[in-house]
């Protein structure tokens, strides 16, 4: 069965064409980051404004590249929840839209459930109990996920997402936007020890992160050291920064695992893509004798394969919405 799989939740307008839960048919992503990049983070209401100049001619495409007449598709899924409110109107707007018109199957899906499915859209066999740390712009998120798809949330972060923290911190070190993908290209060249940024939290006794405490932490030793002429060079204050989150990321993870005796780790959400929390966790998960999973980097962003996969499992299950359907800024995946 087809499924097309709509995601409008953030700053990515995404439509996708899914078979039976993995087969991706199409996965098309316009992104908004030259709109939002002046501002050094994502403006909610530019956000969503996009996202209805887009949706129509990013399904098209979805379709097109799938070769698929709307007739011949099996359900219409849709990111619901969580995310920033205007902006997943517009996606939902869209689906019961199509929904309607095609006499269609409606399903509206958790966006953090999607992350969470991406790894089984690439990895077969993703062995359970797992550990799942999503990691976007978005969310900081430690899930244990067990057979049968059902999930305990063992942490999450208080403060700032660590996306969002990549985010500022590249704002104040006047790199571009998103933040993410640049620190981890001057991260790569730079010395991790050279400054010692707070772990927060990494003392704990529970899963939860906090970010917003290093973030504040890079601000103030940029702000001082460029006053007295002393700041060091900037692939070493984001190497720094870098080891700072990704250690608390891999400790937290590590510990999470250990204690509710996964069989394995899965990451994924934009940060996912970081190759310095690719190669720590693997070497930690390696350490304690399993394996870690992560998709490539068009399945940790954000996309409209992932919500298409986790809307066929559900449509088996005889789930579906009606066109009361709504979006809500807020809702866990339990
Ligand atoms: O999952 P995503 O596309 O959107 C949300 O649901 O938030 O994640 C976007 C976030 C941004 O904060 C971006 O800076 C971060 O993922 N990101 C990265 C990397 N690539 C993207 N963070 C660290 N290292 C990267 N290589
Ligand atoms: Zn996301």
């Amino acid at each position: 069965m087809n499924i097309l799989g709509i995601d409008t939740s953030c700053d990515e307008t995404a439509a996708a064409v899914v078979m039976d839960g993995k087969k991706i048919h199409s996965n098309i992503i316009s992104s908004q980051i030259n709109l939002h990049q002046k501002y050094g983070g994502v403006v909610p209401e530019l956000a969503s404004r996009k996202h209805v100049e887009s949706i129509n001619y990013i399904v098209d495409q979805a379709m097109t590249e799938a070769d698929i007449a709307f007739e011949n598709l099996g359900a219409i899924a849709v990111t619901n929840r969580p995310g920033l409110i205007g902006a997943l109107l517009v996606g939902v707007a869209a689906a019961k839209s199509l929904a309607y018109a095609y006499e269609l199957p409606l399903l509206g899906i958790n966006h953090i459930e999607g992350h969470i499915y991406a790894n089984f859209m690439v990895h077969e066999c993703l062995p359970f109990p797992h550990v799942c740390l999503t990691v976007s712009g978005g969310h900081t998120l430690l899930v244990e996920v067990r057979a049968g798809w059902s999930y305990k949330i063992l942490g999450g972060t208080l403060d700032d997402a660590a996306g969002e923290a990549y985010d500022k911190v590249a704002q104040y070190l006047g790199l571009g936007f998103p933040g993410g993908p640049i620190i981890d290209e001057f991260a790569n060249k730079g010395n991790p020890a050279a400054i010692a940024f707070p772990r927060p939290m990494l003392d704990s006794d529970n899963y939860h992160f906090s970010f917003s405490g290093i973030k504040t932490a890079v601000r103030y030793f940029a702000e001082k050291s460029k006053a007295s002429g002393t700041l060091p060079p900037i692939q070493d204050v984001a190497a720094s920064f870098q080891a700072a989150v990704v250690d608390v990321l891999v400790q937290k993870t590590i510990c999470a695992a250990k204690e509710t005796n996964a069989k394995g780790i899965t990451l994924t959400g934009g940060v996912a893509a970081n190759s310095q929390l690719r190669q720590s966790m693997s070497e930690a998960a390696t350490e304690l004798g399993v394996k870690v999973y992560f998709p490539p980097s068009n399945l940790c962003t954000d996309n409209g394969a992932m919500i298409a996969g986790v809307a066929y499992h559900q449509y088996q299950e005889g789930l579906r919405d009606g066109f009361e359907l709504n979006a809500s800024a807020s809702g866990s995946i339990l």
